[in-house]
């Protein structure tokens, strides 16, 4: 019976820790700060307001119903740093905003990023029809909403187009000499992008076409030790497995599609310049109520991270629940995409 930290996972083949001590301990003292800082809710996105011109330099099909985009700067230069699980705003010719996680390597000049293409997707329809190589786009960012905290260890899980932010934590790790491994799941492995980019030992490739049902938690976490980080992103189902299943482990996850209502109640939006009183359900996000009636309602993320769908409140008592309004900005405004209200908002749209 195998006993080792991944157990029943391909055999780690890089025993060397790939960095010398001193700067070893300075990346432990910086992991136990960071870890610090996340106990609880996570941390406030730092917003970067800056626009970076980008022309679309390359478009290549990854997978089935997915393209990566290598974006470059308009002028030649040299795009800002980023770090792992970093994503960015893209503005689309549309005007729409779309968020996307970089996937490149951190080091090279141009950006990466992936789009699956989703049905009766506006952003990633425009994307998949209307952008192409030479296509001029505006970006924001990078930002980082999914921190990658430095370790000697750690459990990847990727779910499809989940791959994206975990790839440049898996090379990251790799190039720290770390001890890594990465379950990657998908529909089947022709819906899978960048296989080809993970060909290694300690890559389990685990196909739904091929186990016959999507992984649970369970499953992917009972191969590792409890004390291994685990970095988890992919559809919202396999993410509330892993967390349910993770008992004290330490989960980072990031979901691509906004989280289910919870403990929501039943409350009530009026629209200040029309006068229209919207019933938002405990179920529903207020941005899904507010777009029915004003479908050009701006948003992005989801997920209360990004801002873009902040407005402004005129009345009402407001139950935050993003991660990037400051104290000020809560004093008068909102995130129509996950937070809620007790009873009746009036809110200046
Ligand atoms: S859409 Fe990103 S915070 Fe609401």
């Amino acid at each position: 019976m195998a006993t080792g930290l991944f157990d029943g996972i391909p055999p780690r083949l890089d025993t060397g820790r790939g960095t010398d001590r001193f700067l070893w301990l300075l990346a432990r003292g910086a992991a136990a700060v960071e870890r610090f800082g996340r106990r609880g809710r996570r941390p406030p996105v730092v917003p970067v307001d800056r626009d970076l011109r980008v022309v679309v330099e390359q478009v290549r099909a990854e997978a089935e119903g997915v393209v990566s985009l290598r974006l470059a700067a308009a002028d030649g230069g040299r795009l800002p740093a980023w770090q792992p699980g970093a994503h960015l705003d893209v503005v689309l010719p549309s005007g729409r905003i779309r968020q996307y996680s970089l996937s490149g390597d951190p080091a090279d000049r141009c950006y990466r990023i992936a789009v699956r293409l989703i049905p009766g997707g506006s952003g990633s329809g425009e994307i998949h029809e209307e952008v192409g190589e030479g296509t001029p786009l505006t970006l924001r960012g990078p930002r980082n909403a999914f921190p990658f905290v430095t370790a000697d260890r750690y459990l990847f899980i990727a779910g499809g187009i989940g791959i994206t932010p975990i790839l440049p934590m898996v090379r990251t790790a790799a190039a720290r000499g770390a001890d890594w491994r990465l379950i990657y799941t998908g529909r089947s492995l022709e819906s899978m992008p960048f296989l080809e980019e993970l060909d290694d030992d300690r890559v389990w490739v685990r196909p739904d076409t091929e186990y016959g049902i999507p992984a649970s938690g369970a499953e992917l976490l009972e191969h590792v030790s409890g004390d291994v980080p685990v970095y988890c992103c992919g559809p919202t189902p396999m993410i509330t497995g892993v967390r349910i299943d993770a008992e004290n482990r330490q989960v980072h996850w990031e979901r691509f599609a906004p989280p289910p209502v919870v403990g929501g109640e039943p409350f009530r939006v009026e629209l200040a310049r029309t006068g229209r009183v919207l019933d938002v359900p405990a179920d529903r996000s207020a941005l899904d109520v507010v777009r029915e009636v004003l479908p050009q309602t701006a948003y992005s993320c989801r997920q209360g991270f990004c801002g873009t769908c902040k407005v402004r409140v005129l009345s009402g008592e407001v139950d935050h629940r993003d991660q990037v309004l400051t104290d000020d900005e809560r004093g008068d405004h909102m995130t129509l995409c996950v937070s809620r209200a007790q009873d009746r908002l009036v809110i200046d749209l």
